[in-house]
């Protein structure tokens, strides 16, 4: 028997630890969206949220360009991404596709932080999507270049990704066995020894 969507989002969330926000454990990337549609004054949160992440000289070199499904921006955005993507991503309200500035507007010189930026506010829009009880998705399989070319992006611009949003949906609506296996599945993470260090090859023990 599969699990409903509301199992399964007790299944994913991450274990809490006191002091952690709760964003932080509401967040995990579904695949199965709810036809339901996401509020202007939803999405205005959202980017509000992405528009105060720090970035490098205060560039905030990130772009956003938001499609909702059944206009040609969603068609678009969709018609980018890969098959596997495609499968699932059909039924998420929103596709949001990320680039970033590559170039200082203060002086011209290149930002080798603009994607990191870009990456941070992605984060925030994601976190943000998580406190207001929403789902978001990032993804890189999409051909960036067919995006570029649908919206006319420029060539200082770099691609980002591309994320579906929308309120978490029914597993078994996916469909594909494959898709709800990995849709019900725990989460997994590596242990904070793996990841955190006092010299490069010595755990910090935290
Ligand atoms: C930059 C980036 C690219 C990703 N690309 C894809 C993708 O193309 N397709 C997909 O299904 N998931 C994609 N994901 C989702 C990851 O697989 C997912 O974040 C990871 O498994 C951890 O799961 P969680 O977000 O639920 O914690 C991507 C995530 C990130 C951050």
């Amino acid at each position: 028997m599969s699990l409903t969507a509301h199992e399964v989002h007790a299944l994913k969330k991450a274990p809490s630890m006191e002091g952690v926000l709760p964003a932080f454990h509401e967040r995990w990337s579904p695949r199965s969206f709810a036809a339901r549609e996401v509020s202007a004054e939803a999405l205005k949160k959202l980017f509000e949220a992405a528009r105060w992440t720090a970035s490098s000289y205060n560039e905030q070199p990130w772009r956003f360009i938001v499609g909702l499904r059944g206009d040609g921006t969603w068609e678009k955005i969709f018609a980018a991404l890969g098959e596997f993507n495609k499968n699932w991503a059909k039924t998420a309200p929103v596709l949001i596709l990320t680039a970033a500035h590559t170039r200082f507007s203060h002086n011209g010189t290149e930002n080798r932080h603009a994607l990191y930026d870009l990456g941070a506010a992605s984060s925030y829009l994601t976190l943000e999507a998580a406190a207001l009880g929403l789902a978001a998705h990032q993804m890189a399989g999409f051909d960036p270049e067919a995006a570029r070319k649908a919206f006319g992006v420029p060539a200082e611009y770099l691609i980002g990704t591309v994320i579906a949003l929308g309120y978490l949906g029914e597993p078994t609506a996916l469909g594909d066995a494959g898709l709800i296996k990995s849709e019900t599945a725990a989460r997994a993470r590596k242990p904070l020894d793996e990841i955190v260090f006092s010299e490069w090859d010595k755990a910090a023990g935290i």
